[in-house]
């Protein structure tokens, strides 16, 4: 039994989220994924998610290739979650490539390719860009 461990925001849920989770879970036998609360994502991102912390989990915890989901509460905590969980693979995007390479001791660690030309940021960006017109508020 292989137990891989992710974190992330998950915010506006798009393709990359999905395929990066896909392919953690094709690693082992069960996926769990720590969504990083609301507060830590103003920290670390400078901005609040658009969706809830409660939304983003039960978003992610609906997909098929996750098995369970945990409130990721400080980005200090990460070795505690790995032990907690019995976490036998670290999965983090290459975005992250190198950061977490200090966890090597407790589990191994796996960066994956994130998939190119889409993040939540850009599409707050593209959406923001959008000017519907009055006929298009149906
Ligand atoms: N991810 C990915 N491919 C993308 C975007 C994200 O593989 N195009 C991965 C990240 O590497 C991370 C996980 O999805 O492992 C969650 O990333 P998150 O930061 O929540 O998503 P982003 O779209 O990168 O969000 P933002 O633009 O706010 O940084």
């Amino acid at each position: 039994m292989k137990t891989i461990i992710t974190f992330g925001t998950y915010d506006l849920l798009h393709i990359g989220h999905v395929r990066i989770l896909e392919r953690a879970a094709a690693l082992g036998d069960k996926l769990i994924v720590g969504v990083s609360c609301s507060d830590l994502n103003q920290s670390k991102k400078g901005r609040a998610p658009i969706y809830s912390t409660e939304d983003r989990m039960a978003i992610i915890s609906a997909l098929k290739c996750v098995d369970d989901v945990f409130i990721e509460k400080s980005l200090d905590l990460k070795g505690e979650y790995i032990q907690q969980f019995g976490a036998d693979i670290l999965v983090m995007g290459d975005d992250w490539a190198g950061r977490f390479d200090e966890f090597k001791s407790l589990c191994e660690v796996v960066y994956l390719p994130r998939t190119t030309g889409i993040s939540t940021s850009k599409l707050i960006a593209d959406i923001s860009d959008i000017n519907p017109t009055p006929e298009s508020h149906s």
